[in-house]
C-alpha cells in the first residue's frame, strides 16, 4: 500500500470503535504457515481441479475417516463413519435438523439464552422454540422435564460446553440428568460442541451419555476458522442419518465447500488442526488473563479461562441501552444482549463482551479500560 494511504488508514483504525461484539477463533502464531502450506499440498494434488469443479457432498471418504478420528479425542472412541458427514457450518444443520425432526404441533427445546441464530432459524423452519430455564451449571432438568411434561417438545438443543452466551460448562452430572429426562419423554438431543476443542479439561460430551438420541454437532468456526465455513455432524445412527439426507439429496447449500473440506482434512492429518486449536485456547487464556486483571477486581463477570467472551453482570444503574449507548459513546461497539434471549424472554441486566474480536491486545486492553470506566461510573 502507498505510504500515505497507510498512513490515512492507520488514522482511520486509531478513530475506528473497538469492535466487542462477535466471537471468532483468534489469530494465531503459525496460523497463516499452516494455510499456506496446507494450500500448497492441495493445489499440487492431482484431483485439484476435481476438488474445485465437482460437489464434495457431505465429504468424502477419507474426510470422514480422518475426521472420525479427530472427532474421537472428544467423544472418546471414534464414531463408525456412515454416521457422520460433513457441511457448511453449524447453522446448516440446524436448519436441516429443525426443519425435520420437529413434527406439525410439537417445539424445540432450548437454554432460555441461547445462540443468537437459534430463534431466527427455528423461524425460518416455521417451529417454535420454548425457553428453557438455565443456571451456573446450564440448561436446568428439571425445567426441561416440566417443558417436556406440558408440551410436545421433540427435539432439545443445547449448547453444554462454555455457554454461548453465559459461559458456563454444564457439569457431567447434569449432563446425565439431562440425557436421563431426553430419554424418558423420547426427546431428541442437538448437542452443540462449538466450543469443545478450545475448552481446557471439558467434560464429554451428552453424545457419549446418550448416543441414541442425540445429534452432535462440531463446527471448526471457533478451533480452525469460521471463513471455512464447515462442521461436522455425527447422527444417533447411521440409519437416522440415511432417513434426514434421503430427502434432500440435491439441495447443494447443504454440501460442504470442496476446498475448504479438503484444507481441513489436509490440517487435521499433518497435525496442523491440532496445533492451531492448542494455541487458539492459549491465545484466549492470555486474553481472559488480561479479562482478569482489568474487570476481575470490579466484580460480576463470568467467565472461564477457555471462554472466548465473559458475561457481565450490570450494576442497577445501568439499563442495558443506556450501556450499550455510552459504551457507543465511549468507542466501544456492543451488542444488545436480546438477541441471546429465545423469544418470550430478555435479558434484563447482562452485556456479553468479546475479548476475541479486537485484532490485538492492546485493542483489548483499551476496550476493557473504557468498559470498566463506565462500570465503575455507576457501581
Ligand atoms: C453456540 C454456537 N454454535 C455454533 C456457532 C458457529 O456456527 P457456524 O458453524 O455456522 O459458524 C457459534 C458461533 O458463534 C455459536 O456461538
Amino acid at each position: 500500500m502507498p505510504k500515505v494511504l497507510n498512513n490515512i488508514k492507520q488514522l482511520a483504525d486509531a478513530n475506528s470503535p473497538i469492535d466487542m461484539t462477535r466471537t471468532m477463533a483468534p489469530d494465531v502464531p503459525s496460523f497463516r504457515e499452516y494455510i499456506i502450506e496446507g494450500l500448497g499440498q492441495i493445489a499440487a494434488l492431482p484431483e485439484l481441479s476435481g476438488i474445485v469443479q465437482r460437489h464434495r457432498f457431505h465429504g468424502s471418504t477419507q474426510d470422514k475417516a480422518v475426521a472420525a478420528q479427530w472427532l474421537g479425542r472428544r467423544l472418546g472412541s471414534a464414531p463408525d463413519p456412515p454416521r457422520l458427514l460433513l457441511t457448511g457450518g453449524t447453522q446448516n444443520i440446524l436448519m436441516i435438523l429443525f426443519s425435520r425432526l420437529v413434527p406439525k404441533g410439537s417445539v424445540i427445546a432450548a437454554e432460555k439464552l441461547t445462540y443468537a441464530a437459534i430463534g431466527q432459524l427455528a423461524m425460518l423452519a416455521g417451529v417454535s422454540v420454548l425457553p428453557v430455564d438455565i443456571d451456573s451449571d446450564g440448561l436446568r432438568a428439571d425445567a426441561l422435564e416440566e417443558i417436556c411434561r406440558s408440551h410436545r417438545v421433540a427435539v432439545a438443543y443445547t449448547n453444554p460446553t462454555n455457554h454461548n452466551p453465559t459461559t458456563s460448562i454444564m457439569s457431567t452430572e447434569r449432563r446425565q440428568s439431562i440425557a436421563d429426562v431426553a430419554r424418558r419423554y423420547g426427546v431428541a438431543l442437538i448437542e452443540d460442541d462449538v466450543h469443545g476443542f478450545i475448552t481446557k479439561h471439558a467434560p464429554p460430551p451428552i453424545a457419549t451419555i446418550a448416543p441414541e438420541l442425540t445429534w452432535y454437532m462440531m463446527t471448526v468456526s471457533k478451533c480452525l476458522g469460521i471463513g471455512l465455513r464447515a462442521a461436522y455432524l455425527v447422527a444417533p445412527n447411521a440409519d437416522k442419518l440415511a432417513q434426514l439426507l434421503a430427502c434432500i439429496p440435491s439441495v447443494s447449500t447443504w454440501f460442504v465447500p470442496g476446498l475448504s473440506a479438503a484444507l481441513i482434512t489436509n490440517l487435521i492429518e499433518t497435525g496442523a488442526a491440532e496445533e492451531i486449536a492448542r494455541s487458539i485456547s492459549v491465545e484466549v487464556g492470555l486474553r481472559q488473563a488480561i479479562a482478569q486483571e482489568i474487570l476481575g477486581p470490579l466484580k460480576g463477570m463470568h467467565t472461564n479461562n477457555s471462554s472466548l467472551h465473559v458475561w457481565l453482570d450490570l450494576p442497577h444503574a445501568w439499563t442495558i441501552e443506556d450501556f450499550v449507548n455510552a459504551a457507543a459513546k465511549a468507542g466501544v461497539t456492543l451488542r444488545h444482549p436480546n438477541v441471546f434471549a429465545v423469544p418470550g424472554t430478555e435479558v434484563k441486566s447482562n452485556i456479553r463482551l468479546s475479548l476475541v474480536a479486537p485484532a490485538r491486545h492492546s485493542d483489548l486492553r483499551e476496550g476493557l479500560f473504557r468498559i470498566a470506566g463506565l462500570l465503575q461510573s455507576r457501581l
